[in-house]
């Protein structure tokens, strides 16, 4: 059975994310924090991916215009981390799938996210496109991705509107 077949995906409360961020995103950096803006927000979506009950990914977003002249309907996706051993197997891309799917019953029309230079490659092949120049976020290099979900975006052209990196 692929191992994709085995996992699933639920909604749950931003905390149950924290161990999987603070293992996978901040292994080079632990002084900085795990939770995020979007942890406060009662809008927000927050997924975990188990395999026999254990939280192997997660990925959260939440309604942030940002940096981006989408407008309302913009979301931010944030914090997708995926446990080293579980890497290459659909995870991340199963986590993303079943995020538009909720930003899109939400009325989202587009999601973008600070990606790290070193994850560009997997959201590109899931849709996103890159945009503007790079920049540092936690200690890292990073670019903004961008992509249309939903109803999309009525023919806009999508640019960055912030004149340096959006939030903390
Ligand atoms: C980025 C990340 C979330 C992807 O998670 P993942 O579960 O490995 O994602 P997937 O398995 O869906 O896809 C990853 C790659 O494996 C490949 N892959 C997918 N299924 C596969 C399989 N069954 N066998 C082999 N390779 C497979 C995909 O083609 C993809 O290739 P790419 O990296 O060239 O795009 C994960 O690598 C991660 O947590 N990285 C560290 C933290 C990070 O960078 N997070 C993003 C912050 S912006």
């Amino acid at each position: 059975m692929e191992l994709a077949e085995q996992v699933t995906i639920v909604q749950v409360v931003a905390e149950a994310t924290h161990a999987v961020r603070r293992e996978v995103l901040r292994g080079h950096a632990p002084d900085l924090g795990v939770s995020g803006p979007a942890d406060d927000d009662p809008a927000a979506i927050h997924l975990a991916a188990s395999v026999d009950g254990e939280v192997v990914g997660v990925v959260s977003g939440s309604p942030v215009e940002g940096p981006l002249n989408g407008g309302p309907g913009s979301w931010q996706l944030s914090s997708m981390a995926v446990r080293e051993p579980w890497r290459a197997h659909g995870i991340g891309a199963a986590l993303l799938t079943r995020l538009v799917d909720e930003v899109t019953e939400q009325g989202g029309r587009l999601i973008w996210a600070r990606a790290r230079d070193s994850a560009l490659g997997f959201y590109e092949r899931h849709g996103f496109r890159t945009i503007g120049d790079g920049f540092d976020h936690a200690r890292l290099p990073h670019h903004y991705v961008v992509r249309a979900v939903g109803e999309g975006l009525d023919g806009i052209t999508i640019r960055l509107i912030a004149a340096r990196p959006f939030g903390p």
